[in-house]
């Protein structure tokens, strides 16, 4: 067993050192006590992005004041949708950056039903982020119109198979809802080949990016997807509360009206219209004022994803989870853990969930930094799954080891009996 961790540890050690993207670490905020692997819920902070924070408090509103807009401000979605654009597989006027994802859900479904006249089933599956199914339930409801949500079910836990939604996408479909990556178990969709059943049935496709962008390699146009919604403060390191994204592809976008009209979505609000006038592409999506302090960090930490570049992230990712999946499959699996996740990478986002039935008390002793070297944050998703975000920009092999390491200490030492199952309320 020691000869076999030893392996283990050279193994890392060369992984990390043959790593083509070992030096965007040092773009990150990082500690030499602390593991993180929580890049899947809240991304690390970019250095840069601290800078223009500070920068467009202190300097920009801090001084500049009302010439701010004119002056950086006024453009800023633009330039992070041209960013997310070429992260995406879009043009820059099929991206919108602005509100949350549920409420740039909310905006898309309701203008999809609008078109969608006289189909009446909204179809989503069990394993799909709650929020989303709270949004469609809420216009259900509030359309009174015979419209309702049926759910394509998993059968193991972990992945939806292609008979299960097929067979339910049918001439009564209006729309599609998926979550492109499933956020407990990551597995992970086939974009093109989804959409092309929905489109044989004449139902159009919401895809939710929120754990998919920046992690894994997305070209909405060339899979014909209709539309996407996406948080930016996972993978894509905007920090809490950075804004969220839609996408409109443009060969739907004339037929699809947004049911929120606000200023920005009009085509020139400065002209004070009394009546509103949708602005090009997908800015007609857009509704208040845009939140400048928060999307400020995302300009950098755009930057830096795009460097690094998503097919090497990617690759990256991929062999993070192979060698967390090599080692659980040695050391964890005679601890009683199991995968929580799709074994076939292929259909696998950039995150692992390992379950147990104690790992709630698990990430607590992880996440304790009395009980061990580190402080080793994953997080968790119940029942029994111990989200393990395996984020290529910033994570490393020796830090996969580690994680390990420690799992199994926690299990064979008994150390997770010292806590209690009580939960703080975020993650
Ligand atoms: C898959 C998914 N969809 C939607 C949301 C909700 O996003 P927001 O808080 O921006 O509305 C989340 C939040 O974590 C998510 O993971």
């Amino acid at each position: 067993m020691k000869d076999k961790k030893e392996e283990f540890r050279q193994k890392a050690a060369l992984l990390d050192e043959a790593d083509p993207l070992k030096d965007f670490r040092a773009e990150f905020k990082t500690s030499s006590d602390l593991i993180y692997f929580d890049g899947n819920s809240l991304g690390m902070m970019p250095h840069k992005s601290e800078k223009a924070v500070r920068k467009l408090v202190s300097d920009e509103w801090g001084q500049r004041l009302i010439r701010g807009w004119n002056d950086s401000w006024w453009n800023m979605p633009q330039r992070v949708a041209a960013r997310l654009a070429s992260l995406l597989g879009a043009s820059e006027d099929e991206i919108a950056v602005c509100d949350s994802t549920s409420v740039n859900l909310f905006k898309l479904v309701s203008a999809s039903l609008a078109r969608q006249k006289g189909r009446k089933k909204i179809l989503s599956d069990n394993l799909n982020f709650p929020s989303d199914l709270y949004v469609i339930q809420g216009i259900v409801e509030s359309l009174d119109d015979g419209h309702y949500l049926e759910l394509a079910e998993t059968k193991d836990g972990i992945s939806i198979h292609d008979d299960e939604l097929i067979k339910r996408i049918d001439e009564n479909t209006a729309l599609v809802v998926l979550t492109h990556v499933s956020f407990r178990s990551a597995f992970m969709y086939d974009m093109k080949k989804v959409t092309e059943w929905a489109h044989n049935k004449g139902a159009l496709v919401i895809w939710d990016l929120s754990h998919a962008a920046g992690a894994v390699e997305i070209n909405l146009d060339a899979a014909g997807a209709d539309m996407a919604v996406g948080c930016t403060y996972k993978y894509l390191n905007g920090g809490p509360g950075s804004p969220a994204f839609l996408y409109v592809n443009r060969n739907v976008r004339n037929n699809i009206i947004s049911p929120l009209w606000a200023w920005l979505g009009e085509k020139n609000p400065f002209e004070f219209s009394l009546d509103y006038r949708p602005g090009e592409g997908a800015s007609r999506y857009m509704t208040g004022s845009p939140t400048i302090i928060s999307m400020s960090t995302l300009e950098p930490s755009l930057d830096i994803l795009l460097a690094a570049g998503m097919e090497r992230l990617r690759e990256k990712s991929l062999k993070l989870g192979r060698f967390l999946v090599e080692m659980y499959e040695e050391f964890l699996v005679p601890l009683e853990f199991r995968l929580g996740s799709p074994i076939d990478e292929d259909l696998r986002g950039s995150h692992i969930s390992i379950c147990h039935k104690e790992g709630f008390r698990i990430c607590k002793a992880l996440i304790d930094s009395e009980s061990g070297r580190y402080e080793i944050i994953p997080d968790f998703r119940p029942p029994e799954n111990i989200r393990i975000g395996l984020a290529p920009l910033y994570n490393t092999f020796f830090e996969v080891y580690e994680l390990v390491n420690e799992l199994e200490r926690i299990i064979s030492q008994g150390i997770f009996e010292q806590y209690d199952t009580t939960s703080e309320s975020v993650t």
